[in-house]
């Protein structure tokens, strides 16, 4: 039922004009009475669906639904999010995608949600986690090289989700190394990478990403006012969450298709750095043998980042290690 859904969403989403219940039969095999009982389903779920006698069905309105039909109506994938769960709540989809992974679940296997009451951030902060408003994601993936190269995958989802924001909102969505996203200065999501492995095998990671979509500004406190913000409040309108989750599936799989070619961030490195909040801008590097500063002069191929010291000395600073602050506000 669920795929019949998503067909027939689809199929209104992209007809402008009416697409008659015959025509949904037809092209889906199923009954009058399944399209009747799948339409009224959607509009029970909020979405403006105009029945006319003799023209069939079109779509008026599509609210900011997530959910497993509206998302899976939306990919475009090969293997990202092909296997997807969603649910309306959950501890945490980083936690339930483990579990997914340790069951035997394939590659690309992505958890959505839509509140979370055990969010998890970095360094064992927790992540607020509000519904109606945001993305929680995560995506388990199985990759066959070493495990000191899944570092560099949060790097290559923290490039995706940049240029889905660019791609879904206009606005200008940049990295603060080594992957939170930033508009206007201020924080918008957060990614969170998890390892099962051996010393020199890899059982699965997954890649949690929660991204800030249509929060309105009593979702932050004041205190995390000043460094987060959402994608509503810089921009003015509102994201489909849906298909905002679509955008960061599309080019994650392609950014990670390419990076897997040569196990490094070569081939996305140009990218990567174009969105980079810090290039050539002072940064403090926060090293525990001495903190000081530097201009940041970009990433290296295993996603180290450059760091012109005052003395001219160009050292690469990675990010388990230490931690960059900009020298103004946030960023
Ligand atoms: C950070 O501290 O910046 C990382 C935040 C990561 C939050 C996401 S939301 C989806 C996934 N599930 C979690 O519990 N955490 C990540």
């Amino acid at each position: 039922m669920g795929t019949d859904k998503a067909d027939i969403l689809s199929l209104l989403r992209n007809s402008r004009d009416y697409v008659s219940g015959q025509q949904l039969c037809d092209q889906f095999g199923v009954s009058r009475t399944a399209v009747w009982k799948v339409i009224n389903q959607l509009k029970e779920e909020g979405y403006q669906i105009e029945s006319v006698t003799r023209k069939g069905y079109r779509l008026l309105d599509c609210p900011d639904v997530l959910s497993e039909s509206e998302i899976i109506s939306r990919l475009t994938t090969g293997w990202a999010g092909q296997k997807l769960y969603y649910f309306d709540e959950t501890g945490s989809t980083n936690i339930d995608a483990k579990r997914l992974a340790e069951e035997g679940a394939p590659h690309g296997t992505t958890v959505i949600a839509d509140r979370q009451n055990q969010g998890r951030g970095r360094r064992g902060r927790t992540w607020q986690s509000p519904a109606g408003s945001a993305i929680y994601m995560s995506i388990a993936l199985k990759p066959d090289f070493a495990p000191d190269k899944a570092s560099m995958l949060t790097l290559v989802m923290a490039l995706s989700v940049a240029e889905a924001i660019t791609d879904m909102t206009g606005l200008a969505a940049s990295i603060k190394w080594p992957n939170d996203i930033v508009v206007n200065q201020k924080k918008v999501c957060g990614i969170l990478t998890e390892m099962s492995a051996e010393l020199d095998y890899i059982h699965h990671v997954v890649i949690g990403v929660g991204i800030n979509v249509n929060n309105p500004i009593e979702d932050f406190s004041e205190e995390v006012q000043k460094m987060a913000t959402s994608l509503k409040l810089e921009s003015g309108v509102s994201v489909s969450r849906a298909a905002m989750v679509e955008r960061v599936l599309f080019y994650f799989e392609k950014n990670y298709d390419t990076f897997v070619i040569k196990e490094d961030l070569s081939d996305l490195q140009e990218k990567y750095q174009k969105h980079l909040v810090n290039l050539n801008a002072e940064v403090k590097v926060l090293d525990p043998k001495g903190e000081y500063t530097g201009i940041a002069r970009g990433i290296n191929p295993t996603g180290e980042l450059l760091v012109e010291k005052e003395n001219g000395e160009i050292v690469s600073v990675y990010a388990g290690e230490v931690s960059v602050r900009g020298l103004y506000g946030y960023v």
